[in-house]
């Protein structure tokens, strides 16, 4: 899979992709990230990338010429399956849709900032537009970041056992049941018998009843969908 990701602040993407299991993605060359500064596709003699907003307000609107030219560029290169737009004003991204993701071999994200990008951008490039929650960030840096990780832990190969990407929380609509290990009795707070029993029926019995049970108290609205 390769992931290009522009943005107006590559310092941003300085560490998130630099340690633990991204980075081994990387280096096994299971993944490529490219980092596009949209500042260096500005033809501008002042290198502009944002102007004021049409009809007032507060707040800079990002121009359409730098990133349709990082864009063009790119698939001129390649196919792309999504060309994807961070922004809060999207719908709440979900694991169903990192599982879709991880499918694609090529994905653009475009980082927002400000007060946003041109709609003339939204309407005739971006296929797909991410939200990781009813919360405003500074720009959509941090969570292209989440979604990147989100979307690369689920590549053949990168999660050393295979099965665990499925037993995500989430993965079945549900949250994960408590987990323990070593040593089994901590200064008399006891780990519950029935993981100590080697019974694997009754194991997964338990740990199914916890996640439906966590689920019905904190996240009650996951057992509605
Ligand atoms: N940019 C700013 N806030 C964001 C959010 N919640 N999700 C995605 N991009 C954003």
């Amino acid at each position: 899979m390769r992931i290009d990701i522009l943005t107006l602040f590559p310092e941003l993407f300085e560490s998130p992709f630099r340690v633990s299991m991204i980075k081994r993605a990387l280096e096994k060359g299971l993944c490529e990230i490219d980092i596009h500064n949209i500042r260096d596709y500005s033809v501008d003699k002042h290198k502009s990338v944002d102007d004021y907003a049409f009809g007032g307000g507060a707040g800079m609107v990002m121009m359409v010429q730098p990133i349709e030219a990082i864009i063009l560029k790119l698939k001129a290169e390649r196919n792309y399956d999504e060309i994807i737009y961070m922004t809060p004003d999207a719908r709440v991204y979900k694991q169903k849709e990192a599982n879709r993701l991880s499918l694609c071999k090529n994905l653009i994200i475009l980082c927002g900032h400000y007060k946003g990008v041109d709609q003339r951008i939204r309407d005739h490039y971006i296929t797909r537009e991410i939200s990781i929650g009813d919360y405003v960030l500074t720009g959509g840096e941090l969570a292209a970041a989440v979604v990147v990780d989100s979307i690369v832990r689920l590549l053949p190969g990168v999660l050393s056992d295979e099965t665990s990407a499925l037993t995500d929380s989430h993965q079945d609509g549900l949250l994960s049941p408590p987990v323990y290990t070593r040593p089994a009795n901590y200064k008399g707070w006891k780990v519950p018998d029935v993981l100590l029993s080697g019974n694997e029926k009754k194991i997964n019995e338990w740990r199914e009843n916890q996640s439906i049970e966590i689920t019905r108290k904190i996240r009650p609205d996951l057992l509605d969908e």
